[in-house]
């Protein structure tokens, strides 16, 4: 439609049409008339927003779609069509691991490839819009929702950010992919102890430099929307904060998109204590710019009267209602109401390039921890194998918001394993229940116990074991595949315990009796505490949740028909009482090994490590890697830093090259390392790579102590390595 002709629709909309388009309701609202009573009368909202609703939460599906909609504009005198939007995070029927461990592939433009198909995916289920990517940078393991992130760098994550967006959003001008909502604006990664839905806190300037950049970067790329988060920023939960959504969000990066809340966080305004009823959690809401109310009943309910009442102007509601209109228009839907939804969609899900990619990235995520002894990779057919475990023969491999995946589609790692291995060299015993107690799940327990069976009694408990245990006594390799319940990550998953569970643990301790070599497999939607399976394991690959074609990538890895890739991209504690623990911290006054002060009154914990078990972008492969002859040009416009990677084993592999720097003086402190490059390259069997990194001095800016952003000449030190821990290094001046 062309633009003047929008306009006119806008003006020619009543002011409860108008406030329609503001409201977002879940599917319970459209279904049908019996099923609409229930939910209309809890949230109090008329049948006539209900007929002019603009958008609704989390319904997909082609056939479902298509019905709504036709009802829904069959009645409607506008014919605005509605949106469809809801949570496609990391695969709509096609599972890819986590974004954690996509994060962990240091591949952005693979990931590219995989949004792409995410976003087509989703299209075809009749979705307009998915609320993805969720970028908040992550430091502290304890909080669930890591699992949806790509990490604790802002920098990499900021790789991401716009990659994923561009896949989503791919030729969307065309009616392909999908249009994306980066989330959750801003900094709610920083929730204080990792605890869900807590309070943020934290000086502006680290807000700019760590937190922003990843959204910024979203934003850059294009995506269409932002949804805000549920914490407070400074004292202001972000749905109200003006400093936020008004100033950086609007003012600084010109977002001319639709700004949505996150479900329920108008309301929760008053939870808050911001508010002290619907009409003012309304008003708030409007005010920092908030154009969408998903699923509570203030804009519904309020706005209108609001106006009446001269408290909220009219062009406030236009100018949101004008942005919401501009994406319905931008994505074609006044034209063709129906997009994906109008397809036959069914042949076009579960195909082959699709699943292909699935695989190739699940293979590039997964990441070798340890291997002493270099008992991986393991030949095919050579020993006997047992494989153990609640996640050995297990889809939940696709994790807990593959809300569209289907199990019946997924690899599981026992399918993976017999690709290599003849049925008489490889048993299996699950040995032992994913959790034994319910209350480790919340009040989720019960539900799952009753689906799953998670608590074993006694007798049951006993057979797995001795089941496990004389299977064991047989093989020469045994195989563990152990992991966090699918709902011990993710939202409303933070934990204050971050280890495997315990009587996945016991189980192990049991089986290590048998002297036998072992490996860990780990499903996880965070980095868990390892330091004990560091002692006990021979080797450790991490898995993440690896999607749909898990089992088959698990298998290439293991019997070494892909060498490990993958590169951690949020740090594995010692201990949970380390957290927050990142690679990229201030240095401090007495730094540990540095200080002239002894060691009891330096920066540091008297009971564990202060570095974490593994560092920032860790991981291990079957080849040596070595790097030598670092140097660094400093010409007038650019600082060149040139190494040179050998690959000394007779093995062909992925190197991911890590350049850091860090400002060894400045007016304010500045981190210890901070990533400014990396490479990802083919590294061909003992062969020499010299590379090369071009830095400029944008990449050395921060903000300064006046906020200023700039950079400061002085004295700075090049880090290069396979990871933030293992570096060369060389300084230069500016
Ligand atoms: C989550 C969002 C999600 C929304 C809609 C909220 O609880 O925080 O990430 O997009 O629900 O499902």
């Amino acid at each position: 439609m062309e633009e003047q002709q929008l306009k006119q629709l806008l003006s020619s909309l009543s002011l409860i049409e108008k406030v329609g388009q503001l409201v977002q309701l879940s599917g319970e609202f459209f279904k049908t008339d019996s099923l609409v009573v229930g939910p209309l009368q809890k949230l109090g909202i008329s049948e006539e927003i209900l007929g002019n609703v603009g958008s609704v939460l989390n319904v997909a599906g082609s056939k479902k779609t298509h019905e709504i909609q036709k009802e829904y504009l069959e009645k409607s005198k506008h014919k605005i069509p509605l949106l469809f939007m809801g949570d496609v995070i990391y695969g709509y029927r096609t599972i890819f691991p986590i974004p954690l461990g996509l994060g962990a592939t240091w591949n952005p433009d693979l990931i590219f490839e995989a949004y792409k198909v995410i976003g087509e995916e989703a299209r075809l289920s009749g979705l307009n819009v998915t609320f993805a990517p969720m970028v908040d940078l992550v430091r502290d393991a304890r909080w669930g929702r890591c699992l949806e992130s790509t990490g604790e760098d802002q920098y990499l994550n900021s790789e991401f950010a716009k990659k994923m967006v561009a896949g989503l959003q791919y030729n969307l001008e065309n009616q392909h992919g999908i249009a994306s909502c980066v989330k959750h604006f801003a900094a709610y990664g920083a929730v204080e102890a990792g605890r869900e839905y807590n309070t943020v806190d934290m000086s502006e300037r680290r807000l700019r430099e760590t937190y922003l950049p990843a959204y910024h970067s979203a934003i850059t790329a294009g995506s269409k929307m932002v949804m805000t988060s549920f914490n407070t920023y400074d004292g202001v939960p972000v749905t109200a904060n003006k400093y936020l959504l008004k100033q950086i969000l609007r003012n600084e990066w010109r977002f001319d998109g639709v700004i949505i809340s996150d479900y329920a966080a108008v309301s929760e305004l008053i939870d808050h204590g911001v508010a002290s009823n619907d009409a003012e959690a309304t008003s708030l809401a409007i005010n920092a710019s908030v154009d969408i109310d998903m699923k509570s009943p203030c804009y519904a309910n309020e706005l209108i009267q609001l106006i009446e009442q001269g408290k909220i102007r009219e062009s406030q509601i236009n100018e949101a209602v004008w942005r919401v209109l501009k994406l319905k228009n931008e994505l074609g839907l006044f034209e063709n109401p129906y997009q994906g939804a109008s397809c036959e969609a069914t042949n076009i899900f579960n195909n082959e390039n699709a699943r292909s990619l699935a695989l190739k990235v699940a293979r590039e995520s997964i990441v070798l921890l340890q291997n002493k002894n270099q008992i991986l990779p393991l030949v095919p057919n050579k020993q006997k194998i047992l494989i153990v475990g609640p996640y050995a023969d297990n889809p939940s491999l696709i994790g807990l918001w593959a809300v569209y995946g289907k199990k019946e589609e997924t690899v599981t790692i026992l399918k993976g394993l017999t690709k290599y291995q003849k049925p008489d060299l490889l048993f299996y015993e699950s040995g032992c229940s994913i959790l034994n107690k319910t209350d480790e799940l919340g009040e989720f327990g019960s539900a799952a116990n009753f689906q799953e069976k998670l608590v074993w009694d006694n007798q049951k408990r006993n057979a797995h074991l001795e089941k496990a245990l004389s299977l064991g006594e047989i093989a020469d390799v045994i195989i563990f595949a152990l992991g966090e319940h699918t709902m011990q990550s993710g939202e409303a998953g933070s934990r204050t315990e971050i280890s495997l569970p315990k009587n996945q643990k016991q189980f192990v301790k049991k089986l290590m009796a048998l002297k036998k070599q072992t490996i860990l497999l780990c499903v996880s939607g965070r980095p868990l505490v390892l330091t004990d399976e560091v002692k006990q394991f021979d080797a450790i690959l991490q898995l993440w949740f690896p999607g749909t074609e898990g089992g088959n990538a698990v298998a290439d890895v293991l019997f070494g028909q892909t060498n490990p890739s993958g590169r951690l991209s949020m740090s594995f504690p010692y201990h949970v009482g380390q957290s927050p623990v990142y690679y990229n911290h201030f240095k401090t006054g007495r730094p540990l090994g540095k200080s002239n002060h002894s060691n009891r009154f330096v920066s540091k914990f008297i009971d564990s490590p202060v570095s974490p078990l593994f560092p920032f972008g860790y991981g291990l492969s079957y080849s040596q890697v070595k790097y030598s002859k670092l140097s660094v040009d400093v010409l007038e416009q650019q600082i060149l830093i040139h190494v040179s990677v050998e690959n000394q084993s007779s093995r062909d592999c992925y190197e991911t090259i890590q350049c850091y720097i860090q400002d060894v003086s400045a007016s304010v402190v500045r981190p210890v390392l901070e990533l400014k490059r990396f490479k990802k390259i083919f590294l061909p069997a003992n062969k020499k790579e010299d590379v090369l990194f071009s830095l400029t001095l944008e990449d050395l800016k921060f903000y300064r102590q006046d906020m200023t952003f700039d950079f400061e000449s002085g004295q700075f030190i090049a880090f290069i390595g396979p990871n933030s821990r293992d570096t060369l290094e060389v300084s230069f001046e500016i």
